[in-house]
């Protein structure tokens, strides 16, 4: 096998250093965490051109009479923050997601909201700090105009980068799993998130070297929860049959993650005894029922089998998410 080469940074040949660092999305990372990983490293990116314009921003600030420290802390925060914010965040949450080391992405986590402290801390603007950040910028406005003017775009951009950074560690990541018949019941294109079907599961796989996708889903999940849970795939889960990519998803589970159901069918369908049956059998597997509730359904019959109110869902995929990171961490 081809032995992989350096190619980050990406250095012109006349400076004599070489990359230290191997970066390749698609070949490195799970299609799942493309996008997220994609969206961070744009985020380091915005970091450091940040950075960059706030060295203009200073000199601005110098030349408008100004002193020099906060021009000199600008260089300084730039020729050290572009590197380190690349290894000490962007780093980890690469390797992270590449091979699903739980080490990284507690090092991520921890870096990240180190970075988050330091961009608000930035966005702020102390003078003297070497930051045009808000203070710095608007108490400059009645010294010299067209300093401040200057000094107010990169303190938008550190309000932008203390935003997108806050927004990042507070984001859930959701990924639709589809049945083919479910399909009927839906646009695609109102689907909001990464939208999976059966397709995709083979389309993935070519070569022994491929990603699995239903594999990688499972490990990727932290929770999963199956709304609707119709009668034919309950049957097929509480028996334990697998021919499509959600019952594969559902097969492989990790049964020390939350799975949470709803079932929702036509009231006979509900008052079968196989459905009790199969419900008990899926809560002795470990996962959790969110009930079905009684009301008028679709197909016009009244009474038990419609699924459980949106809130309710929500409810309890929060109260189980908090619980079960307790329980992780302790
Ligand atoms: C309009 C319509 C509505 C349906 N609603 C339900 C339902 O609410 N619950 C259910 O268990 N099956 C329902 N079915 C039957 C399922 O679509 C059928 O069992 C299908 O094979 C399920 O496939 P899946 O489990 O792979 O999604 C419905 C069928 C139609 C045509």
């Amino acid at each position: 096998m081809a032995e992989k080469v350096n190619n980050f940074p990406p250095l012109p040949k006349f400076i004599p250093l070489k990359p230290c660092f191997y970066q390749d999305f698609e070949a490195d990372i799970p299609p799942q965490h493309l996008s997220m990983t994609k969206r961070l490293y744009y985020l380091w990116m915005l970091n450091s051109i940040t950075l960059a314009v706030n060295l203009v921003g200073c000199l601005a600030w110098l030349i408008g009479g100004g002193g020099a420290t906060n021009f000199g802390l600008a260089f300084l925060w730039l020729i050290l923050f572009t590197p380190c914010s690349y290894v000490c965040w962007f780093r980890p949450i690469y390797k992270a997601f590449k091979t699903d080391s739980s080490f990284s992405f507690m090092a991520f986590f921890f870096t990240f909201t180190a970075q988050l402290v330091i961009s608000i801390i930035q966005a702020v603007g102390i003078p003297g700090w070497g930051v045009c950040g808000w203070i710095a910028t608007i108490s400059y406005f009645g010294t010299n105009i067209g300093s401040a003017v200057v000094m107010l775009i990169p303190t938008i951009m550190f309000t932008v980068v203390a935003v997108f950074s806050f927004i990042a560690l507070s984001m859930l990541e959701v990924t639709v799993v589809t049945t083919e018949r479910a399909k009927h019941f839906y646009n695609p294109q109102d689907i909001p998130v990464t939208l999976y079907s059966d397709s995709d599961e083979w389309e993935m796989w070519k070569h022994r070297s491929d990603p699995v996708l239903h594999i990688d889903l499972r490990r990727w999940a932290d929770l999963m929860l199956v709304a609707p849970l119709d009668a034919n795939t309950l049957g097929k889960v509480a028996s334990g049959i697998c021919d499509n990519l959600l019952t594969c998803v559902i097969r492989a589970w990790d049964r020390s993650k939350p799975l949470l159901f709803c079932p929702a069918m036509n009231t006979v369908m509900w008052e079968h005894p196989l459905t009790a049956q199969q419900v008990d059998q899926l809560k002795a597997f470990g996962y959790v029922e969110i009930p079905c509730v009684d009301k008028k359904l679709v197909c016009g019959d009244q009474g038990l089998g419609a699924m459980a109110e949106v809130e309710t869902i929500v409810d309890k995929v929060k109260e189980v998410l908090s619980q079960h990171s307790g329980v992780q961490q302790s």
